[in-house]
């Protein structure tokens, strides 16, 4: 019999086999897709407070906001106004009772210390319902402009500094006091109270792409935002990413983020996906790429990552009728072995009581076999 795999309880559907679908919050004008022509998506907080009151009315399982401190430019000014992620599901914390709110923190831009404070303070406002998502940073061009740019890390040092910052959290989450002469960070005698709610801490969640994140994302979090090219490439990223996990004893949760693209009919669907694309806002790309420190030169060459990006949507995307997303979204979660998905609409107050209606009761009805699992209540 294989030894039981080890995995912390948050009680979401994915502890027992079933699958977490959260949303991912348009806290940023412009949501996910770099167009001039679609649904108005001002990034406000009186948008992101109704769809949160609509993400616990439908039952669904988290909502994650991600965290942005420079827009894209273009015709559109993408991801120009964007609110803070952890005060943004500090309030969401208080106007919900029961979804999971995740925050977003730079590993870059904010001292262990005052993140294991933050976290466990949105843990004691939520009542217990707080994660965090560790990014270390691909946007040059945003900590530039604060000079908080780290030119003596690589991308890969940049994940061994996110290696001792999270440790570090961690710790002062359960001990009295933690003194640590780090690579990175000194913490003497260093206090943090109160704990959070959550025993032994609240949710970790990453996005590491690369070999070198999606390793630090197996060994310090809970679940993993998988990417990949196509459908075949999450399949492979996830397969392997559960595989590594399970190497170290452990079971890892493996989401990915999803635009739904749907109209009543086929046609519609599609007719609405061109639309969108009409109004490709070429300005807010190269605001992205140049973002991500690619060369004007660079730029120019198509690859894979631009060609994507040039199709307007900038995430994996399904356009269709109801039942056409409704058996997609099954598929895509079945054939990649996945555990959640994080949903993104072009219009969210209008897609998601379709999306409730129609598609959650089949996702919900999807299930991993999980008999060999136990919980470990341990971090
Ligand atoms: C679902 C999801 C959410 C992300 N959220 C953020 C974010 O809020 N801020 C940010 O700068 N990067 C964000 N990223 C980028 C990742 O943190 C990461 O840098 C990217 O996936 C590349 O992986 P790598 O760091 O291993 O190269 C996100 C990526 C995904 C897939």
């Amino acid at each position: 019999m294989p030894n039981p795999l080890q995995q912390i309880d948050f009680g979401l559907p994915s502890d027992s086999g079933g699958k977490d679908i959260g949303i991912f919050l348009p806290m940023a004008n412009g949501g996910w897709m770099l167009s001039s022509n679609k649904p108005a998506i001002d990034g406000s907080y009186g948008l992101n407070r109704e769809i949160a009151l609509l993400a616990e009315d439908m039952g669904l399982d988290f909502i994650m906001a991600m965290a942005k401190w420079k827009g894209f430019g273009g015709i559109t000014e993408h991801w120009k106004y964007a609110l803070d992620s952890q005060m943004l599901m500090a309030a969401l914390a208080e106007a919900t009772s029961k979804v999971k709110v995740w925050a977003t923190v730079h590993t870059l831009l904010q001292n262990p210390a005052v993140t294991a404070k933050m976290i466990a303070t949105l843990d004691h406002i939520s009542g217990g319902r707080a994660g965090l998502n560790i990014v270390t940073g691909a946007y040059k061009d945003e900590f530039d402009q604060m000079g908080a740019w780290r030119t003596d890390l690589d991308h890969d040092q940049r994940y061994d500094f996110a290696h001792e910052w999270i440790q570090a959290i961690k710790r002062l989450w359960v001990e009295e006091s933690v003194s640590m002469d780090g690579r990175y960070f000194t913490l003497k005698d260093c206090e943090s109270f109160p704990k959070p709610v959550q025993k032994p801490r609240p949710f970790l969640v990453c996005a590491g792409a690369s070999k070198t994140g999606m390793q630090f994302t197996l060994e310090e979090t809970d679940a993993i935002f998988l990417s990949g090219a196509n459908d075949a490439a999450v399949a492979k990223n996830s397969r392997m990413a559960k595989a590594m996990a399970a190497d170290a004893g452990k079971r890892m949760r493996t989401y990915i983020m999803v635009n739904l693209v749907m109209a009543e009919t086929e046609q519609k669907a599609h007719a609405f996906a061109d639309q969108i694309r009409a109004g490709f806002d070429e300005g807010a790309l190269r605001g992205m790429l140049r973002a991500y420190g690619m060369l004007d030169a660079e730029i120019g060459k198509e690859n894979d990552f631009i060609k994507n990006a040039r199709s307007g949507f900038m995430t994996t995307h399904v356009i269709g009728s109801p039942q056409t997303v409704s058996e997609r979204c099954a598929a895509l979660v079945e054939e990649c072995d996945l555990d959640g998905l994080m949903l993104i609409f072009p219009d969210y107050l209008k897609d998601m009581p379709v999306f409730a209606a129609e598609i959650l009761p089949k996702l919900r009805a999807l299930k991993s076999p999980i008999a060999t699992l136990e919980p470990a209540h341990a971090g």
